[in-house]
């Protein structure tokens, strides 16, 4: 099993409610890499046949995706009866990626890539593209299955985790310290999910900020995400993007330094390790550094 990562990976996904024409229409002009339409959480029931309409159209209307921006969709969990019809609703429209939600383990991820394969061939697109990303945590169960998503599907971009649904899950009150900080569980949670992404070669998606007025806050807890491994955070309001997105850029001082890692080895030509600043660096510096400025580059863009 392969653990290296894709050298340009989404650093911002934002929820979009997909039965709010207001939300849908500013989201356009916004710059995170990914939109989410939602169909799941943040719809209500009765609305939920108007939104299915409404995000088939909006993937409609940019169908030919050159633009910046991808366009995923999440639907309502496997175990419901709704998943299905979702997916049927949204697929003419060729979604970059699926969000599911509220998963047990990575059965129903393979369920979910045999659905996509249907209906790409009813839709004339090329098999496996439509990507997922899972939500990997927000059911007891998943805890002790977050092992099975690797190598469980190709299609499987990243996992998020949720602490919201976990919390109900669990029959708790609240998720939170009095500090503030996530409760031990939904810590453990959050790095199982880190865990089983670089099993797998997926990538790890930080889980939101629900306080969207704290930007401070949000920077905070993204900047450590990305220090701990984290390649991308899902964003709930539009002033949330450009913070993720700084977050996840690399700062001044790294991309310097792993520009003198990549000249370091450029010196000496052909070895595995050198010396710099007094220390040793070999192959995993090497690695990182390229993956800086790949992600500084993209920033630029
Ligand atoms: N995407 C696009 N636009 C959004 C947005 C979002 N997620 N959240 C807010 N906006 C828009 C508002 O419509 C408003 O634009 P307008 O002035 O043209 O109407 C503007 O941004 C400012 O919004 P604001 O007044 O600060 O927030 P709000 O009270 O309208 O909305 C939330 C707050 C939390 C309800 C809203 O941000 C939201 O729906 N977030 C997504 C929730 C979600 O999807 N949850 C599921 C995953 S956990
Ligand atoms: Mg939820």
């Amino acid at each position: 099993m392969s653990e290296t990562r894709t050298m340009d990976p989404l650093r911002c996904f934002l929820f979009v409610p997909a039965d709010s024409e207001r939300k849908l229409a500013k989201a356009e002009g916004l710059d995170a890499d990914a939109l989410i339409l939602d169909l799941e959480d943040s719809v209500n029931q009765e609305n939920l046949p108007k939104a299915r309409v409404m995000a088939r159209d909006y993937l409609a209307q940019s169908r030919d995706r050159t633009r910046k921006q991808q366009l995923w969709v999440r639907i309502n969990p496997l175990d419901t009866d709704f998943s299905l019809p979702d997916l049927a609703a949204v697929m003419p429209g060729r979604p970059d990626g699926i969000i599911l939600p509220k998963t047990y383990s990575a059965a129903e991820a393979i369920k979910l890539d045999h659905m996509l394969s249907a209906l790409e061939t009813r839709e004339g697109v090329a098999l496996g593209q439509t990507k997922i990303l899972v939500v990997a945590t927000e059911t007891a169960r998943s805890l002790f299955t977050l092992d099975s998503f690797v190598g469980a599907s190709p299609r499987i971009y990243g996992m998020t985790w949720g602490a919201e649904d976990l919390a109900a899950a669990l029959g708790a009150f609240t998720n939170r310290k009095a500090d503030g900080a996530y409760e031990d569980v939904y810590m453990l949670a959050r790095t199982l999910c880190l865990a089983a992404c670089k099993a797998g070669a997926m990538e790890p998606v930080d889980s939101v900020y629900p306080n969207f007025r704290d930007l401070d806050g949000l920077f905070a807890e993204a900047l450590q995400g990305r220090k701990t491994g984290f390649t991308g955070k899902v964003a709930i309001h539009p002033d949330q993007v450009a913070v993720i997105n700084k977050a996840f850029a690399p700062t001044a001082d790294e991309i310097t330094f792993a520009k003198r890692v990549i000249a370091a080895f450029d010196a000496v030509g052909g070895s595995g390790t050198v010396g710099l600043d007094g220390k040793m660096i070999d192959m995993p510096h090497l690695k990182q550094a390229r993956i800086v400025l790949a992600m500084a580059e993209r920033a630029d863009a």
